[in-house]
């Protein structure tokens, strides 16, 4: 067990989760309905690809942003280490992503086509647009939604590793483990880094909501 993981693991399950606002409790809500309330692999698979969908939204607001502003660049500029930082947050998304999948195709988890392919690209679907009009409404409102959400999976990570201590001993082993991150020994630890990355697009939005760099 990696020492600063475990502290942050305790951390963590020792504040308490953010009030959340209306959409991130229908949301959550509703994957409790769809995929049952215990923390399972597959349900942080569906997490982990509506994961991603605010930071392409904001990217995506941001490179209008920068069509229409190029003219003054110190805005531009500003605008554009913004896209940076969304883009670096989605590709962070992704690995966990992969992790997670590789690990389930690993284990050989039954399938659901409808359930776990369909079911998330069309919340995905929704989540994008709504990140979207919450953004060009206020952007404060769109940083909000995902603090919740990243909240959300923080605690959920979290809290599945205190379930399952039997992921202690089992080692991590995996293709993107290089890209990720090398010194992770145990699944346990992997779940515990996943968790804090969480922590850490957490709380980017919420400085973001403090000072916002453009807008
Ligand atoms: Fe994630
Ligand atoms: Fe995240």
């Amino acid at each position: 067990m990696t020492a600063d993981l475990a502290v942050e693991q305790a951390r963590t399950l020792g504040s308490p989760r953010r009030p959340y606002g209306p959409l991130a409790r229908v949301l959550f809500l509703g994957m409790d309905l769809v995929y049952g309330r215990a923390r399972t692999l597959r349900k942080f698979t569906v997490l982990e690809v509506i994961a991603r969908v605010p930071y392409q939204a904001w990217e995506q607001v941001a490179y209008v942003a920068m069509t229409h502003t190029y003219r003054k660049p110190d805005f531009a500029r500003r605008v554009f280490e913004f896209v940076k930082e969304s883009r670096m947050q989605q590709d962070n998304e992704q690995w966990h992503l992969l992790i997670l999948e590789e690990m389930i195709q690993k284990e050989g988890l039954p399938e659901s086509f409808l359930l776990y392919r369909l079911a998330p690209q069309l919340v995905a679907f929704f989540y994008y647009h709504v990140s979207w009009l919450l953004y060009a409404v206020d952007p404060k409102l769109s940083y909000a939604l995902n603090a919740d959400f990243e909240d959300h999976a923080e605690h959920e990570y979290m809290e599945f590793v205190r379930e399952h201590p039997e992921l202690e001993r089992r080692p991590f082993d995996s293709e993107f483990k290089a890209d990720y991150d090398e010194t992770l020994s145990t699944v346990a630890d992997l779940f515990r880094r996943i968790g804090l990355d969480e922590r850490h697009h957490k709380d980017e939005s919420l400085a973001r909501i403090a000072a916002p760099r453009f807008s």
